[in-house]
């Protein structure tokens, strides 16, 4: 067989594998790790983030799809989106959030030894975003990747940028997640087109001064489970590899919606035992913005009372790996956020992937 032939038969081939075909994976069989951190503390010392202007209202979506402003917010808790200008890139979102994030920190461009940048719609293969963020803001002494884990990316870029401290190879760090999520939406698609949302947050992530710094971690991934939440329906073996070029994001919801409560859950729980924290010790829970019933649900079960919660879902939608430090700017405006205070970030996205922490607020 010709390489061209392999190629074609490749292209044709028939298996149509979706987000819907469900894997049997019980969510209370996934094992879920945790561990508290040594060497080196490291803070989060500057929070920057980007939106878009436009303002897509669930009015809106209900003259593109059959869907009610009263089924949105009841079912997800979001009222609005923003939406990037067509032709926007991720990075050119990310590059803004960093730059804030920076200034917010007091951390010089040349400071940063480390950006990286997670994203559930990257502008291309390569070359990487983190490289045109680094160009971008003049990043000279930094190295440069980006990171895939869907809405976990963030995260786990600053689990990265913690083990990189902690061990002495890193000082400084930026930290990006950039989305434009609505040019890898099915607009004809209800169940998930009205949940997501383009912007980027930033992180600048660095030694503390004042005491604060993350104590645990919980960090996993299960890949049995990656037909979960899938670029295009053919998504086996990825949409390069079959020349999908109609690729849209595809999920199974009720799925995923399982998962995500029981996972945050089990997190939440085992990164507070690893910290030799109880429920009552933390400040604030700042959960990734998928579905407001989802963290209400988790939140529950942990016995967080609500107002240890923060949730903005209802202005910018599921932003994918941009969602925390939105989360994190509007909590910090709120007067939510104080030196140290203890806050329980936690994410779940595509893969599946899942991450979690506690930090004393520097
Ligand atoms: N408007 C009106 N009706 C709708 C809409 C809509 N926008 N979307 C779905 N429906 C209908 C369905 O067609 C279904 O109708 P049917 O009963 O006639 O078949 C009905 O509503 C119920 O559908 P469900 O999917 O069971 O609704 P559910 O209560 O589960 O809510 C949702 C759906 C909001 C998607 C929920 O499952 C969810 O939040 N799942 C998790 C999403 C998530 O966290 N995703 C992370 C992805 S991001 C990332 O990783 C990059």
């Amino acid at each position: 067989m010709t390489l061209a032939s392999a190629a074609h038969n490749l292209v044709r081939q028939p298996e149509v594998v979706t987000a819907s075909s469900i894997t049997h994976v019980r969510p209370q069989d996934i094992p879920v790790r945790a561990f508290a951190t040594q060497g080196q503390p490291t803070a989060v010392l500057g929070v920057g983030v980007c939106l878009p202007d436009r303002v897509l209202t669930n009015a809106e979506l209900e003259q593109m799809v059959e869907t009610t402003d009263g089924w949105i917010v009841e079912r997800t808790g979001i009222r609005e989106r923003r939406m990037a200008p067509p032709g926007t890139a991720s990075w050119e979102l990310g590059a803004a959030a960093g730059r804030e994030a920076l200034a917010a920190a007091g951390v010089e461009p040349e400071e940063v030894d480390l950006v990286m940048v997670a994203s559930s719609s990257p502008d291309a293969p390569f070359p990487s975003m983190a490289c045109r963020v680094q160009e971008s803001l003049g990043l000279a002494n930094a190295w440069a990747f980006d990171l895939l884990a869907a809405c976990t990316g963030l995260l786990y870029e600053v689990a990265v940028a913690d083990a990189m401290i902690a061990s002495g190879r890193c000082r400084t760090a930026l930290v990006i997640g950039a989305e434009v999520l609505s040019r890898i939406l099915d607009w004809s698609d209800r169940s998930t087109c009205v949940l997501l949302g383009d912007a980027a947050g930033a992180l600048v992530v660095g030694t503390p001064q004042r005491g604060g710094g993350i104590r645990s971690w919980c960090l996993g991934a299960d890949g049995r489970l990656w037909n979960l939440l899938t670029y295009g329906q053919r998504a086996d073996k990825g949409a390069y590899a079959v020349g999908d070029t109609e690729a849209r994001f595809r999920m199974n919801g009720r799925e995923t919606y399982l998962f995500a409560v029981d996972n945050f859950a089990r997190q939440a729980e085992a990164v507070l035992a690893a910290a030799g924290l109880g429920v009552g010790d933390v400040d604030l829970f700042v959960p990734h913005q998928a579905n407001r019933r989802i963290i209400e649900a988790a939140a529950r079960r942990v016995g967080f009372s609500m107002d240890q919660v923060m949730v903005n879902i209802e202005r910018f939608g599921n932003t994918s790996t941009a969602t925390i430090p939105l989360a994190l700017r509007d909590a910090a405006d709120q007067g939510r956020l104080q030196p140290g205070d203890r806050v329980l970030l936690a994410s779940f996205g595509a893969g599946l992937t899942w991450a979690a922490c506690l930090l004393e607020w520097e």
